[in-house]
């Protein structure tokens, strides 16, 4: 009978720490990115209006670097690789910059890996991210769940929704990275330690890879290993960070071994001692004047005293075994989650306790009124994100972290002394039985690298066609672990593929390819313009060869030879987007306009012709102008110019969806607005009040100063004549912004949203 037990019990545990791995869905309110837009986004159309605001720059040329300068207060590690250009380039990839606010019930498909103690499911079509981690034994997600996929204008392409843990590579770029919004590569890999996940992407910047391998350990950890490949003859700079939302309170508190931190609650970085300081005054010796002997600095480890900020902590090499972020909420109970590391980054993010950090939130949850309130604790190799490190001419970069729950002592985290709650941390994070000591953290980040090259057991998701592509131009593969495969007809992305296929294989784009309704997809490295070159040279000039090779010296800062490419292509066959990238080169609005008006012109004469293909394209293409014209207008405030291009729309609409744009919607308010009648002010008040504006980020300020122009445009009506100051505050006041408006992202005060 003993024995029988025995056997029973060693039998159990053994099938129980073992990890599967399925694929799985699970349901979520959903609002749908759409695909990139087919107007290639220049580096030069970004200036300071980033982060969701309208508008752009023209004229051409590289436009204006905006470098990361630190205040002399940040120590030496902050100014080492500080961003030369923190702008975000967008080619070759599209800029995913449409989206919806449907927000309705649907499933996402999943990769579940799972053991006795976690069950961690992964997303592949939002960038191979962790979505959650829910604790088995504890019955509670570590990680914050996000009710919603609900993107804003906030990733390096514009779309990017909030929650779990994401991966974020770029050849020194900083942002959410350009996979925020897209599939990764998911492999199933068996090794002698059980079952991993690996996701994995080519990035198409400067032609590299890289992957993250994912295990549980079986007692209760869950351990990543990232792993950064730059197989290129050109030293590159690097840009990791590791984004892992967490659930918070006023009364979670940030648990690290920092002494100090480099902190962004003033411009410019300012360093500052952790955890007490006082916003604005870093690191003075006014400490302000209280009897009680109390003084003004704040306890900057709780997330409640935050306003605003980006904390990069400093963590002493050598003062702890290891960095970590831990944190807990000290209100709750004693659970701690340690996310440790090797890294020099470690980092967290809060939106703050202000109107604009409330309602971005609740936003990305997908809802109103306190839906989803996280911090977001990071990691990287770099100190702060506005620096890069260093990715050597063939070179790997790899690293390991991991997560782990504790139940600690509710009194020590919540000491008045930070050090008592970071010894209480310690004191778990070093337990030779239950904790992660630097030896056992060593033996799995050993294990993990000896793992990285292995092959993939199982192909789960495929994605991007570019890899397999790129792998074929340099005739050799990146890894035998990453297997990246071409996709065949009829499969994801192969439309996009496919021309360059056939520069690469034929020399030339086929007849097919130069009969497509609009370019799907560009290249732009130095690799792929060689090969445009060569076919320009051996087969004569096309109009798409001419149009690619003008948007490749375009991006690049020309003006001349772009334009002559995008007038020869003209000659040999009109297209909108050559049209388009003429507009954007001229150096007064009105040309601007003009060569506007001949992309809306021929896109007017071509939409609805050819295939069911085409007319898929033809719709795209059409909310992709008709959004980058008004963009225009309203930066311009071209208002006059506004009516025409809307009654084209409302014409068009019966086959493509033009009214269900941002920009439209908001042409439309401001149209009305112009009109200054009280039929026109309620139809902008009825517009403003009933939509979401899902794109709009820091551009909701123009959304509440149309509100109350309208309202103060009504009360002017009923008066007569002109109000007077008091009589417009009363107006505003008696017509506030409505909670769909919200508040500007990026703001740290507005009375609208609380
Ligand atoms: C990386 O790519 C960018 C364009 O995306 C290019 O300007 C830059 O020169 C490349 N860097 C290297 C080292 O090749
Ligand atoms: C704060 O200032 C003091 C005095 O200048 C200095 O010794 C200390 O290192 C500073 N602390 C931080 C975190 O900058
Ligand atoms: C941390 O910074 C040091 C100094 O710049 C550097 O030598 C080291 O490689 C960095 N560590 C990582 C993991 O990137
Ligand atoms: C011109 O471009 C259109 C798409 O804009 C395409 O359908 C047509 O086949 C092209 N004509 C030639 C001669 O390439």
């Amino acid at each position: 009978m003993k024995f029988l037990s025995g056997l029973l019990a060693a039998f159990a545990l053994g099938a129980s720490a073992e990890t599967k791995i399925t694929r799985d869905t699970q349901t979520k309110l959903l609002s749908t990115v759409l695909p990139g837009s087919l107007l290639p986004q220049f580096l030069f159309m970004q200036g300071n209006l980033e982060g969701g605001a309208i508008g752009f720059n023209t004229g051409g040329g590289r436009g204006i670097k905006q470098p990361f300068i630190p205040d002399d207060s940040a120590g030496e590690d902050i100014f080492d690789g500080a961003l030369e250009d923190q702008r975000s380039p967008q080619l070759p990839y599209l800029t995913q910059d449409l989206w919806g606010c449907e927000r309705e019930e649907g499933n996402m498909d999943t990769v579940v890996m799972e053991d006795e103690f976690l069950k961690v499911t992964i997303v592949p079509s939002v960038s191979g991210k962790v979505w959650s981690i829910y604790d088995k034994k504890r019955n509670r997600d570590v990680l914050y769940n996000n009710p919603a996929h609900q993107p804003a204008n906030i990733g390096a392409l514009k779309a990017w929704g909030a929650g779990g843990s994401e991966w974020n590579w770029s050849p020194g770029i900083i942002g959410h990275s350009a996979f925020s919004e897209s599939t990764l590569h998911t492999a199933r890999v068996s090794t002698d330690k059980g079952e991993v996940v690996r996701v994995f992407e080519y990035d198409r910047y400067n032609s590299t890879v890289f992957q993250v391998d994912m295990m549980l350990d079986g007692k209760g950890a869950f351990f990543f290993h990232p792993k950064i490949t730059n197989n290129n003859d050109a030293d590159l700079r690097g840009y990791w960070w590791t984004c892992v939302a967490v659930d918070s309170t006023p009364s979670t508190r940030i648990l690290t071994p920092a002494s100090h931190v480099a902190e962004t609650t003033a411009s410019n970085m300012r360093d500052a001692p952790w955890p007490h300081f006082t916003i604005l005054n870093q690191n003075s010796s006014f400490f302000g004047y209280a009897p009680s002997g109390a003084d003004y600095r704040q306890d900057m480890s709780y997330i409640g005293n935050h306003l605003t900020g980006d904390m990069f902590l400093r963590i002493m090499d050598d003062d702890v075994y290891t960095p970590y972020i831990a944190h807990t909420d000290i209100e709750k109970d004693g659970f701690f989650l340690v996310h440790g590391h090797k890294l020099n980054g470690t980092k967290f993010f809060t939106w703050g306790q202000n109107g604009p950090g409330r309602f971005m939130q609740d936003f990305l949850a997908g809802g109103l009124r306190r839906q989803g309130d996280y911090t977001e604790l990071q990691v990287g190799p770099a100190p702060t994100q506005m620096q890069s490190f260093p990715v050597p001419a063939q070179s790997k970069k790899e690293w390991t972290d991991w997560f782990k729950g504790f139940d600690g002592d509710q009194t020590e985290l919540s000491s008045l002394e930070y050090s008592d709650a970071i010894s209480e941390v310690d004191s778990h994070i070093q337990n030779k039985d239950s904790g992660v000591t630097n030896d056992y953290q060593k033996e799995m980040d050993d294990f993990l690298k000896s793992i990285a090259d292995l092959p993939v057991t199982e192909m789960l998701v495929q994605g991007s066609p570019w890899g397999a592509l790129e792998e074929k131009l340099r005739g050799e593969s990146f890894s035998q672990g990453l297997p990246f495969a071409l996709p065949k007809e009829g499969e994801e992305q192969y439309d996009e593929m496919k021309p360059w296929l056939e520069l690469l294989e034929d020399g030339v784009f086929s007849a097919e390819t130069l009969a497509m309704y609009t370019p799907v997809s560009f290249q732009t490295t130095d690799a792929w313009m060689n090969l445009l070159e060569v076919s320009a040279d051996k087969f004569g000039m096309n109009y798409l060869t001419a149009l690619h090779l003008g948007i490749g010296y375009m991006e690049r800062g020309e003006i001349d030879r772009p334009v002559d490419l995008f007038q020869t292509s003209l000659k040999l066959n009109q297209t909108v987007v050559a049209y388009r990238n003429l507009a954007l080169l001229q150096q007064t609005p009105s040309e601007v306009n003009d060569y506007f008006q001949k992309a809306w012109s021929h896109f007017k004469a071509t939409e609805n012709t050819g295939s069911d293909k085409d007319a898929v394209l033809q719709a795209r293409l059409g909310r992709n102008l008709a959004t980058e014209i008004l963009s225009y207008y309203q930066q311009e405030n071209m208002v006059d110019e506004m009516p025409d291009l809307l009654s084209d729309l409302s014409d068009l609409q019966s086959h493509i969806d033009f009214e269900s744009l941002d920009l439209v919607q908001t042409s439309r308010v401001l149209v009305n607005l112009a009109l200054a009648t009280t039929s026109s002010y309620n139809s902008a008040i009825k517009i403003l009040a009933s939509n979401c504006f899902p794109t709009y980020a820091s551009a909701r300020t123009d959304l509440s100063s149309f509100w109350f122009r309208a309202h103060e445009g009504l009360a002017e009506i009923n008066k007569g004549s002109p109000l007077t100051n008091i009589e417009a505050l009363r107006a505003r006041k008696a017509d506030p912004v409505p909670e769909n408006i919200g508040c500007q992202y990026g703001g740290q005060y507005c009375d609208s949203y609380w």
